[in-house]
């Protein structure tokens, strides 16, 4: 299994890591394939995400994914970051080994959780079909 530079520069200094303590949301979501977790906060303000920090128990490529995918949503407009999908982080990442795409989806889907979570918290009206798993451009390959 070969992973690009892309990959292993990420992973070995990852970008955005931690935990903001008043995030306005917060997403977790776990992979059920290997158990590995992800929990993603925001700041958003104006519709913008100021601010954004992850922490993830999992491999390689779940790391490097949650880097780069947080590196690009950091100061977009929430509408941006939802647009967000899996394969652009594979992209930015210049590939991941065909075994690991599934691991890309856990940052693509923890966004989402967190803009979800910030919508409800502050009442915010949505479109549910935004955060239906079929406009998640979830891969079932598990
Ligand atoms: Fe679990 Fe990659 S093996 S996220």
């Amino acid at each position: 299994m070969e992973y690009s530079a892309k990959v292993l520069e990420h992973f070995a200094n990852p970008h955005n890591v931690g935990k903001i303590d008043d995030a306005d949301g917060i997403g977790e979501v776990g992979n059920a394939k290997c158990g590995d977790i992800m929990k993603i906060y925001i700041k958003v303000q104006d519709d913008v995400i100021t601010d954004v920090k992850f922490n993830t128990y999992g491999c390689a490529s779940a790391i490097a994914t949650s880097s780069i995918a947080t590196d690009m949503i950091k100061g977009k407009p929430i509408s941006e970051a939802l647009k967000l999908t899996n394969k652009a982080v594979v992209e930015a990442l210049d590939g991941l080994p065909a075994v690991k795409v599934h691991c890309s989806v856990l940052a693509e889907e923890a966004i989402k959780a967190a803009v979800k979570d910030y919508y409800d918290k502050n009442g915010i009206k949505y479109d549910e079909e935004l955060f239906k798993p079929d406009n998640c451009h979830y891969t079932h390959e598990h």
